[in-house]
């Protein structure tokens, strides 16, 4: 296939299976869930459930996207991460046989009062502060008593999710260990497999790995996790957004470059247009000094992001760039999460935002 314009997304295909390979190595008794909803994390669900098919399961946000996976012939388990929206859900959960997170009391009551004639896997989901889904953990003990006492046969789990365990900040981690405390008193008394951690639990907090680990951002590389070594060392960034050069201007003191005339030249500069905007992707705020690896150096992008360009600074380039240069917008060399907070957001929102237009590019 041939693409015209240079704005490309390489997708890494072996390394997903290795960031899978040492989620597995960290925690060495727990089952995986790797977490693929919205498209595998912008990277493709269909190709990112092909390379973590060593998962021992899958987690979605719906069952649109489950469907996706069944029709493609996965046979893993999944769960459907937000549960049901509907009543109406049901039979296609027995269908495709789906696991379900039950969050509150109008799910409950769609289980208990509907037949469902095989044994289901459901994980309840407590509230250990996040405050978002989850039932209070003191109402724990009644849903498990009243899915027990069901006509329907449940396999239970118990689940919660952490709000910050990917701050490295004294409160981040102070909230993080409340959180594992309070999972642990509210489910100790339980046999059922248990649930609770997310990336940044799997990689910084031991303890919280219990029966099944829930990775999502690591899986791709991303998340920014600094623990030592974590990242440069066992994590391989699975997206890399290229393009290239396709205009070189030289700038005189007082010009300015874009919309807005928002960035304006105090010196004579060099000024390199890059095929990729916001029509890609790539983050409309990102502000001047946002880096971009051009021939392997980082160098600031200045103005404001059209739907189609952006402008990089060039004038202090070492080896001298020209058109047709490759752009890395973000990649292993440059991780998405260094350049989503020059832009107040996340690796992740950045993975998931890609556009259509941009053709993906396995490599295998
Ligand atoms: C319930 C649940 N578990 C696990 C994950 C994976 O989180 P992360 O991508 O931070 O590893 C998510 C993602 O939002 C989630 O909603």
């Amino acid at each position: 296939m041939m693409y015209y314009r240079p704005a490309k997304a390489y997708i890494n295909l072996p390394a997903l299976k290795s960031n899978l390979q040492y989620a597995q190595k960290l925690a060495p008794n727990s089952k995986v869930l790797a977490v693929i909803k919205a498209n595998g994390y912008g990277h493709g669900i269909e190709r990112v459930a092909n390379q973590l098919s060593g998962a021992d399961a899958f987690g979605v946000a719906s069952i649109d996207e489950a469907m996706l996976l069944r029709q493609k012939g996965f046979l893993h388990r999944i769960l459907l991460l937000e549960g049901l929206f509907s009543a109406a859900e049901i039979p296609v959960i027995i269908q495709n046989r789906l696991d379900i997170v039950v969050h509150s009391e109008y799910q409950l009551d769609w289980l208990l009062n509907n037949a469902i004639p095989m044994q289901t896997n459901v994980w309840i989901k407590i509230d250990t502060g996040m405050h978002r889904l989850g039932f209070d953990v003191q109402q724990l003990a009644s849903v498990i008593a009243k899915l027990e006492r069901s006509d329907n046969e449940f396999s239970i789990h118990v689940m919660s999710h952490f709000a910050s365990a990917d701050e490295e900040s004294t409160q981040g981690q102070k909230f993080t260990q409340a959180q594992m405390e309070k999972f642990h008193s509210a489910t100790q008394t339980y046999q059922y497999p248990k649930s609770l951690a997310n990336s940044a639990g799997l990689v910084l907090y031991p303890d919280s790995h219990y029966e099944w680990v829930r990775p999502g951002i690591c899986l791709y590389g991303a998340g920014g996790l600094t623990k030592p070594n974590y990242r440069e060392e066992s994590l391989k960034a699975v997206m890399q957004l290229e393009s290239e050069i396709i205009a070189i201007k030289t700038i005189q003191v007082g010009e300015s470059v874009g919309y807005g005339n928002t960035w304006t030249a105090t010196r004579k500069s060099l000024i390199g247009v890059i095929a990729i905007g916001y029509g890609d992707g790539y983050p409309r705020h990102a502000k001047t000094g946002t880096p971009v690896l051009i021939n392997g150096q980082k160098l600031p992008l200045v103005g404001r992001v059209s739907m189609d360009m952006i402008t990089v600074d060039l004038t202090d380039i070492e080896s001298p760039a020209s058109i047709g240069d490759k752009a890395i917008l973000w990649g292993d060399s440059l991780p998405v999460d260094e350049v989503a907070e020059f832009s107040g957001t996340i690796g992740y929102e950045l993975l998931c935002g890609v556009t259509k237009r941009v053709p993906m590019i396995e490599i295998q």
